[in-house]
């Protein structure tokens, strides 16, 4: 298949696996451009007046002047919960904290309790619906975590839904157990012997099943300690499932030196990180993982783009899809966020949403950019001005057709 007709197109020559620091801020791109698709990967591209010879059985796509972009991959998401938190959405306009809601046993619990009440069929209707919603806006690697279910029971109900939902999509999809993302209704009070349990019953059970391939920590202020997160993930390890860290979206935690020591894949959220720790994960092989639709949607500060990109340090954004804190997966809002509130520029935030999230889910080698050999995920858009159109217009439609595996997604 050929892409003809092509106005402006992102191409990544070297097929890197991520960028960090002051080379977030290269885009190398084509204009006027074709690209031919081989099976599921890129083959080749160049200019329109150089179009190549076809032997006219090869299916050739017009693209009318629109941008060939590489998918988003959003590398954080809870898209996998039942039914939505809207009543805590108007207790925030009241003036109560995240904190406060989750105090009041509302936010991830009340999440849980009605995830323990849905139906394994149920849920997967529900979350293969928010799927199919951001497959639709571009999205083409997303990472779903468990961590409503709160007993094995219901965690691997969750988990899953999720390997269910990964059959049922054509976006490649990644699995991280999240069973400490709060301390479940029936051990209130016990922190310690839930995590005891989760490390004797729950990460085996996962494991037996091979529904993970990521741990995540809530490793926070009201949450989990370093110290229990680095049991948690050194127990995960046995298994061989890799972290991806919450940490510092409440206090400074601990969580990113945690995670760090361990080699963690990503380290996420960091909306309150100091300078030593910027220069932590800039100095590892760790992603620094933002999710500025977080900070919107709960008012809370921006992570420090700038700073971690001056330490060296390999950014990503993502959505953090979930019902409490930031209900929406749509990437081009989280790329706009990076740049109005996070003074990103286009191309940094851009890298950020695809080519550093595929890297915060071990993807980069083979998805993220437009780069011979790597799968053929990418949208066609409206024409456009200019590159910079993407951000600035914000909240404009722009996409016209969606290709993951190099086939259309109708
Ligand atoms: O990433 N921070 C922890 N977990 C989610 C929110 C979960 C919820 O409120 O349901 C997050 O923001
Ligand atoms: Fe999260």
């Amino acid at each position: 298949m050929i892409i003809s007709n092509i106005g402006f197109m992102p191409v990544d020559s070297n097929r890197v696996a991520y960028l960090r620091g002051h080379d977030m801020n290269r885009l190398e791109s084509i204009k006027d451009a074709w690209l031919r698709i081989e099976g599921w990967v890129v083959k080749e591209w160049g200019a329109m007046a150089d179009f190549p010879s076809t032997d006219g059985s090869e299916e050739i796509v017009d693209a009318k002047g629109g941008c060939v972009l590489p998918s988003f991959c959003d590398s954080h998401t809870h898209t996998v919960y039942a039914g939505s938190r809207e009543l805590e959405f108007v207790d925030k306009i009241h003036g109560l904290s995240y904190e406060e809601i989750a105090r009041r046993g509302g936010g991830i619990l009340n999440s849980a309790d009605l995830l323990q009440r849905t139906s394994e069929d149920e849920l997967f209707r529900q979350s293969l619906e928010r799927a199919r919603e951001v497959m639709a806006m571009g999205t083409g690697c997303l990472e779903i975590k468990s961590g409503y279910g709160l007993t094995t029971e219901s965690e691997l109900k969750m988990l899953r839904v999720i390997a269910r939902i990964a059959e049922s999509v054509p976006m490649r999809v990644k699995a991280t157990f999240l069973g400490a993302h709060a301390v479940g209704r029936a051990y209130a009070g016990r922190q310690t012997e839930y995590v005891d349990m989760l490390c004797r019953e729950m990460l085996p059970a996962v494991a037996a099943e091979g529904l993970a391939e990521f741990v995540d920590v809530f490793c926070d202020e009201g949450f989990f300690t370093p110290v229990e997160t680095t049991r948690i993930m050194e127990e995960a390890a046995r298994y061989g499932m890799l972290p991806k860290i919450h940490a510092n979206e409440l206090a400074v935690s601990g969580g990113v030196q945690a995670g760090v020591a361990a080699g963690a894949v990503s380290v996420d959220h960091l909306e309150r990180i100091t300078d030593v720790e910027s220069a932590l994960l800039g100095g590892s092989g760790t992603v620094a993982t933002l999710l500025p639709g977080a900070s919107f949607f709960l008012g809370m500060p921006y992570g420090p783009a700038r700073m971690l990109m001056k330490d060296n340090a390999i950014v990503a954004l993502a959505s953090d899809y979930n019902p409490g804190s930031s209900p929406s997966g749509n990437m081009r809002m989280v790329m706009s966020l990076g740049c109005i509130k996070m003074k990103m520029t286009p191309e940094e935030a851009f890298n950020a949403v695809t080519l550093n999230g595929a890297a915060a889910m071990q993807l980069g080698h083979d998805y993220g950019s437009i780069a011979c050999g790597k799968v053929a995920n990418f949208f066609i858009t409206k024409p456009v001005s200019s590159f910079e159109f993407l951000p600035y217009a914000y909240s404009t439609p722009l996409i016209e057709r969606v290709y993951l595996n190099g086939m259309e997604v109708k």
